[in-house]
């Protein structure tokens, strides 16, 4: 795992003082996060989705995939049986809480090209353009600084890779403003639940 260890004390030392986000994202309390992990168990064994969900994100075997604030790691399984041995699967999330579960799970499954990231602020510590495919789902609608956000995933997708987003509890509306005034990704496709960004 990517872990604290490898950090700099402060996401200054990435990005240079000036370029740090002073609307830096929230951890949400560990019972809200608990809560969260309990619904969506419950969700996933009445209406299973999921696996129709990632067909339109494209993903192949042997690719690098990012799962960025992965909470329990529901997606991160999935990803993980279809980039196969040859493929790796980040999952970066900001809460201490969801690392342990990825790792959990990984166990469990016996998953063995998954590394879980705690990310410090906006920044993953992830290389630069490494990623074939970026999922950030049921996250965007709650980052405070979607600019930041949108281009840290930049900085790790390849020139030809893929963002796929969704509105969460926000606008489609709103989600496309705020992909659109990055300057950094152009909106290929939508669909009712995702939208799919190409890097500009
Ligand atoms: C509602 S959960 C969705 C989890 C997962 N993507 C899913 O759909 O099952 C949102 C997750 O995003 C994480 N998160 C929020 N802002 C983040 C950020 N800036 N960087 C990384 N993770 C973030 C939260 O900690 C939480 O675990």
């Amino acid at each position: 795992m990517l872990n604290i260890g490898k950090y700099p004390n402060d996401e200054s030392e990435y990005r240079g003082k000036s370029q740090v986000s002073n609307r830096q994202p929230k951890r949400m309390p560990n019972i809200g996060f608990r809560l969260m992990s309990l619904i969506m168990d419950f969700q996933d064994f009445l209406y299973p989705r999921i696996g129709k969900r990632v067909k339109i994100f494209a993903i192949a075997e042997g690719m690098t995939v990012v799962d960025y604030g992965c909470g329990p790691g529901r997606y991160t399984i999935r990803f993980s049986k279809l980039v196969g041995d040859k493929g790796k699967v980040y999952a970066v999330d900001i809460h201490e809480l969801a690392i342990k579960a990825v790792k959990k799970k990984m166990e469990k499954y016996h998953l063995r090209n998954v590394e879980p990231v705690l990310a410090r602020g906006y920044h993953s510590g992830i290389s630069d353009h490494i990623a074939d495919r970026v999922a950030a789902i049921d996250m965007f609608f709650s980052v405070p600084d979607p600019l930041t956000f949108l281009e840290e995933i930049h900085r790790i997708t390849k020139k030809d890779g893929l963002l796929i987003i969704d509105d969460g509890h926000q606008s489609r509306k709103t989600t496309k403003e705020r992909i659109i005034s990055s300057g950094c990704w152009d909106i290929i496709e939508e669909t009712p639940d995702h939208l799919k960004c190409g890097p500009s």
